[in-house]
């Protein structure tokens, strides 16, 4: 009888030490997840002066991460600093269609901030361009916004690889790209333009990069309730389209803890988040067969 009972407490204790075990070690991974789905602990933030931007940045202050916000406009800049009283808010004042200077603000940005370990590329503008009436189509100004929407994301993300690549840390590349990449709106056809190069450029670098410790982070909007709409819309009309900034980066960011690298939220133009999916979903699976295919043809 002793035995047994021996025997039925010995099993108890086993019991109760292996279920605290194992919750430990539930705790500790769930913890340990997801603090490395997003381990960056300094975001230089490109475009933090309003929108989409200056709600990541809050975000990522409110969650201990450093900022150093960039922007042109220098009353934003101090104000986004000026709320953020911890030391870990800072900015850099510089235009991204200065193209020629992005080596160097990326340099003295590093020399600055040594510790930034990820580059959240997230400037742009949109205008209208109607083809059907050429003499009114300013082909500078389209240059313009495919200088700040791409080419200048391109010069940055080179300008900053050797340091990302040389840490021994995770680092990250997160890019803003947008649903009208996949699917244009025609009256925007510099920006619908600029934002499918982009999304392109972003997925050879992320395939080029999969055996490092630089992840590539795509964010894809639908429509934001931003600035960006006030220059063609008027600024009452512009103010109420698309879905609040809050909801949006609230379903950005937890997707983002959740170590999602292709964060699409909202829907575009008629199509819901859903039916976008399908389409993301088949293309994800189409540069899938892609990138085998050119594995075992380049050995
Ligand atoms: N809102 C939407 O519906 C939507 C949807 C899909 C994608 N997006 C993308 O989201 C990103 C943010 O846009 P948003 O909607 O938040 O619009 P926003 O409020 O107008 O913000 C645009 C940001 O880009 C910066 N920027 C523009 N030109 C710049 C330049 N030459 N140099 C440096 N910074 C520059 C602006 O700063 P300064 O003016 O101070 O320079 C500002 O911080 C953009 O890439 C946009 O294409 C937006």
């Amino acid at each position: 009888m002793a035995f047994i009972l021996l025997a039925i407490n010995q099993f108890q204790l086993y019991n109760f030490w292996h279920y605290h075990i194992i919750q430990n070690y539930l705790s500790l991974n769930i913890v340990a997840r997801s603090i490395m789905s997003f381990p960056y602990k300094h975001v230089l933030l490109i475009g933090a002066t309003s929108g989409i931007g200056r709600a990541m940045a809050d975000l990522f202050l409110s969650q201990e991460i450093c900022v150093t916000a960039v922007g042109r406009r220098q009353d934003r800049l101090d104000d986004f600093v000026s709320k953020h009283t911890t030391g870990k808010a800072t900015s850099i004042t510089f235009d991204v269609a200065n193209i020629s200077g992005i080596p160097n603000f990326i340099k003295n940005a590093l020399q600055q901030h040594p510790t930034i370990d990820a580059i959240f590329l997230n400037a742009g503008v949109q205008s209208r361009f109607f083809f059907n009436n050429p003499s009114s189509v300013d082909l500078s100004n389209f240059d313009k916004e495919f200088l700040v929407n791409f080419t200048s994301v391109v010069h940055m993300t080179h300008a900053i690889l050797p340091h990302l690549l040389a840490r021994d840390t995770p680092t990250a590349l997160i890019y803003t790209g947008s649903h009208v990449s996949l699917i244009p709106a025609p009256p925007m056809p510099a920006y619908c333009a600029s934002k499918a190069a982009l999304e392109s450029f972003m997925t050879s670098v992320r395939v080029q990069l999969e055996c490092t410790n630089v992840s590539v982070i795509h964010l894809s909007p639908g429509p934001v309730q931003t600035e960006i709409h006030h220059k063609e819309m008027g600024e009452a009309r512009g103010k109420g389209f698309g879905m609040p900034l809050e909801v949006y980066t609230k379903a950005t960011w937890e997707k983002m803890q959740k170590g999602d690298k292709n964060v699409f939220v909202g829907p575009v133009g008629g199509s819901s988040e859903e039916q976008l999916a399908e389409i993301v979903e088949k293309r994800e699976a189409a540069i899938g067969r892609m990138v085998e295919l050119i594995k075992r043809m380049m050995g």
